[in-house]
């Protein structure tokens, strides 16, 4: 299927590594220029220059920081001339229980996993409706939707949650601009992320659970956010698609 996104301008955050890097990768692939974004200013610029045949520039970034966002959005609006596509991919992971937690690690998490997501959204918001065209996309978990998750937890599915909330309200306010907004929610994906939680053990445990019998691989995420940039999805908003093998079944 012709996705017809040459040439399109895409910003992805967390695209220094794991989920946020497949999906530029899968971008990149389909003729879109590509501004990456993340914290990791030397793995941000290890994807860009790998991404050859279409222009990729990168930028570090915390997605926390919302001048530093406003001024990279700017800036790489200024670049480009236009904004697309946005996928918000950044985040970062905690476990542990709530009643042990100290009240700065959630707040460690919520700036980067809602916090990052309303900053970005709101820097790309005015290009998008001058253009009457957008495609955010932004990555939540299944974590969401059951109050934490197989390597994830309450805190971390609370910030998930945020987003799929944001998604659905994003649809509303900008469909009448063109502009859509969907979330995927991935179960678990082996990325530097779950690496440490996904013990043996634990992997055998998550494994029995997924009636399709495998973990995500990092195109099962990318097709997706492929197809829901491009205007073959025009008429898909509002949505969080779960890409977990079927786990939210069981
Ligand atoms: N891996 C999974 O199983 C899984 C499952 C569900 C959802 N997710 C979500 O997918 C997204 C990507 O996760 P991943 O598994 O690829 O993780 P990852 O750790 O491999 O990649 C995350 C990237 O985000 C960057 N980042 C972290 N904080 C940032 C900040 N404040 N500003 C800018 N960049 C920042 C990191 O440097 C890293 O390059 C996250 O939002 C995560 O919550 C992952």
């Amino acid at each position: 299927m012709d996705l017809n996104l040459k040439d399109r301008v895409a910003v992805v955050t967390g695209a220094g590594s794991g989920i946020g890097e497949g999906i530029a990768r899968a971008l990149a692939a389909e003729g879109c220029k590509l501004s990456i974004l993340d914290r990791d200013a030397s793995a941000a610029q290890k994807t860009a220059s790998s991404l050859t045949g279409t222009m990729a520039q990168s930028t570090a970034v915390d997605v926390g920081d919302s001048a530093a966002v406003e001024r990279v959005f700017a800036e790489t609006i200024a670049t480009f001339g236009r904004l697309d596509i946005l996928v918000n991919a950044a985040g970062v992971l905690s476990t542990g229980l709530v009643a042990d937690l100290p009240v700065t690690e959630w707040q460690r998490i919520a700036q980067v996993n809602l916090a990052g997501v309303i900053y970005c959204v709101k820097a790309a918001i005015p290009v998008m409706k001058r253009q009457r065209h957008g495609r955010i996309i932004n990555i939540a978990s299944v974590s969401a939707m059951r109050g934490g998750g197989s390597v994830g937890n309450t805190l971390y599915g609370t910030t998930k949650a945020g987003v799929v909330a944001l998604t659905m309200g994003l649809a509303r306010e900008l469909g009448p601009f063109g502009i859509t907004a969907n979330a995927i929610a991935p179960a678990v994906v082996d990325t530097a992320m779950t690496h440490a939680a996904l013990t043996e053990d634990a992997k055998r445990r998550i494994l029995e659970r997924i009636p399709l019998g495998r973990l995500a691989r990092l195109s099962d995420i990318a097709d997706l956010a492929a197809f829901l940039a491009s205007d073959r999805a025009g008429f898909v908003t509002g949505a969080t698609i779960p890409v977990d093998g079927g786990i939210l079944t069981t």
